[in-house]
């Protein structure tokens, strides 16, 4: 093994990338520092192929920031829908708002100024920067540090401050100064096609000779995983309000939280209070109630098991409703809103 590998690392992922790195990705084509950003925000959370099939359509429909930051809130949550973390959205939407008012409608180029919008951290505006303009800048993000980690034998879990700074250096040491793009994208790419997770492909790997890991057998074990926490499960019971030509009530989430800004059905306390919540809200009671099997949905940070209750509404409801709060949903005229997914499940599950 070379003393210093650092040195020998650029040039034979370089010479790998070329032969098999990914060229033909949609982002990849006219690569502007606004079309890369987008797939950057999408890639932070959500891997390649699922990225591949949204993002075209997300570019049709905001081609550039000023569409982006003219559109409402609701338009781009609706876009974004089968992405999921919308936080990522919300925070996309807004920054391009800040590009127009404050940077006059132009991405900012400069490091600083990239970095301190909303969603856009060191390693994402390291990347937009190495990938659209050939600037010289490290990234980190998570397939760059198991990379590194086993290459460099890096132990201790990376959310440490000291295990960060490391492998910051060494992420800083390993880029080079020519072709800072192509080397940007290759080791993306090694962490996500060879350098994986479980079960890495160190047979075709082109640092397998310099890798630390492979040499001590330690593969596996690094990164240092962070001890599992039990997830804990929540519940909640939620209202799926029917009117008979089909159109299910929806309420507007407050803008913080896990779907924060989407519209969901409405939550009630408890499956008995289903009857009592329609009377007050549409002066009629429900002509039928009844509860669903239970459906749990995996969050990052927890479980959550959802008890669906379905009304049906044999009248028109005599109260009307603020529209910006609530919202007649129909699905086969349906309106450009965000969704979460376990929302549209239900929504088609209802004949
Ligand atoms: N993850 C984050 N950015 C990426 C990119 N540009 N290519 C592949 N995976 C990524």
């Amino acid at each position: 093994m070379p003393t210093d590998f650092t040195a020998h690392l650029a040039a034979r992922l370089l010479a790998w990338w070329d032969q098999h790195g990914r060229k033909d990705l949609p982002w990849q084509q006219n690569p502007t520092p606004y079309r890369v950003w987008v797939s950057e925000v999408m890639l932070q959370q959500t891997q390649v192929m699922t990225v591949a099939r949204y993002y075209d359509t997300f570019m049709q429909a905001f081609p550039d920031v000023q569409s982006l930051a003219a559109a409402t809130a609701d338009e781009v949550l609706h876009r974004w829908s089968g992405l999921g973390y919308y936080a990522r959205a919300r925070n996309l939407h807004r920054a391009a708002q800040l590009v127009r008012d404050q940077h006059g409608g132009v991405v900012p180029t400069d490091f600083e100024t990239l970095s301190a919008l909303p969603g856009i951290g060191r390693s994402t505006a390291a990347a937009i920067l190495a990938l659209s303009a050939q600037q010289h800048h490290a990234i980190l993000d998570g397939n760059v540090k198991r990379v590194l980690a086993r290459v460099f034998r890096i132990e201790g879990v990376p959310a440490d401050s000291a295990v960060q700074r490391e492998l910051w250096m060494l992420a800083e040491r390993c880029t080079p100064a020519q072709r800072v793009a192509h080397y940007t994208q290759a080791i993306m790419d090694l962490g996500a096609s060879v350098c994986t997770r479980r079960k890495p492909a160190c047979a075709q790997c082109p640092l397998r000779e310099g890798c630390q890991a492979q040499a001590a057998g330690l593969t596996e074990q690094l990164p240092t995983r962070k001890p599992t926490k039990v997830r804990p499960l929540r519940q909640c019971v939620l209202l799926m309000c029917a009117r008979a030509d089909g159109a299910v009530l929806l309420e507007r989430r407050a803008d913080t939280g896990i779907w924060g800004g989407l519209w969901g059905l409405p939550e009630i306390s408890s499956v008995d209070a289903a009857g009592e919540w329609c009377s007050a809200q549409f002066g009629i009671a429900p002509d039928q109630i009844h509860s669903r099997p239970v459906l749990r949905h995996g969050f990052t940070h927890f479980d959550l098991d959802i008890t669906p209750v379905e009304c049906r509404l044999a009248q028109v409801p005599l109260r009307a409703m603020e529209s910006d709060r609530w919202l007649w949903y129909n699905k086969t005229a349906p309106a450009k809103v965000g969704l979460a997914a376990p929302v549209t499940r239900l929504i088609d599950s209802l004949l």
